[in-house]
């Protein structure tokens, strides 16, 4: 038995248990792995050694893992899971480091599809909603756009980074799997596009989507999104600024209504 912290480095064999559910219909369960142990493995390489001869650590013939993953290397944001109770990338995260048995589950945030697989359509949806994109194509040629100030490249960088993993989503407690509330990553990702030179032109309509159901008034400003990015997004900061862009363009549609609402400036 391992003592807390204590990772599987230096031992002969990396202990897993993970989560098996052959459906949202069906009754899940732990089932548990012994591999030996391979120095510098991460929690995918492990799935992948189950992969190749799928035995239960009491010696059954199983069925194969099913998880998502794809870059390996913390870039295309598919592989998040809890492991041991806290959401991460598992192609980062190295079993040296993990207290052993390393337990597996899926994310509880996003529809389950198959054991550690789930569905995270709900985040691509948020960045729609929050039109998190950049309008450069038309059936005209748009000219030369303003230039990139040098100033926010890092900031604008470092932003960008998001790669849409959930993770933000899985520990934030407002998001739940049966409301809408669009998490930290697709408001951070406006703040993003709304810094951008020609993003700027259109980011009245990023900031009417951050206003819809399920939008920025939904944040209760837990903070837990910041802990857990991988990406280190400081997404608590990007919540305060667009709460501010909000405010002002409430300010700014009320102010315009009541001009317009009394004629002023008008014919006549
Ligand atoms: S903000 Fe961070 S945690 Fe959230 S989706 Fe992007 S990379 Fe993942
Ligand atoms: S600040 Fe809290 S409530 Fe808001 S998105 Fe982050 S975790 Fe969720
Ligand atoms: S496999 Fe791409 S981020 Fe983990």
């Amino acid at each position: 038995m391992s003592t807390p912290n204590e990772g599987a480095a230096g031992k002969k064999h990396i202990n897993l248990k993970i989560w098996r559910q052959e459906s949202p219909d069906h009754e899940g369960r732990f089932e548990e792995f012994k591999l030996p142990y391979v120095k510098g493995a991460n929690v995918i390489s492990c799935l992948m050694e189950i992969q190749k001869n799928p035995v239960t650590a009491d010696g059954k013939k199983t069925t194969p893992v099913v998880w998502d993953s794809n870059c390996l290397e913390e870039v295309c944001g598919s592989c998040p899971m809890n492991i041991n109770g806290r959401v991460r990338m598992a192609c980062s995260s190295l079993v040296d480091k993990l207290e052993d048995p390393i337990t597996l589950e899926p994310l509880s945030k996003f529809p389950l599809v198959r054991d550690l697989a789930v569905d995270r359509q709900r985040m691509f949806l948020a960045l729609k909603q929050v039109k998190a994109w950049i309008r450069i194509d038309g059936t005209y040629n748009l000219g030369p756009g303003p230039k990139q100030p040098q100033g926010n490249h890092a900031q604008m960088y470092t932003l960008s980074c998001c790669m849409t993993c959930g993770c933000c989503l899985e520990a934030c407690p407002q998001v739940q799997p049966d409301n809408n509330f669009i998490g930290a990553a697709a408001i951070s990702q406006v703040r993003l596009f709304n810094m951008h030179p020609t993003g700027a032109f259109t980011a009245d309509e990023r900031l009417a989507g951050l206003m819809q159901d399920g939008g920025i008034q939904d944040c209760g400003k837990a903070q837990n999104c910041v802990e857990v990015c991988p990406k280190e997004i400081p997404l608590t900061t990007s919540i305060s600024a667009m709460n501010r862009e909000v405010t002002m363009k409430v300010v700014r549609d009320l102010f315009f209504e009541d001009v317009a609402g009394k004629g002023v400036g008008g014919p006549g």
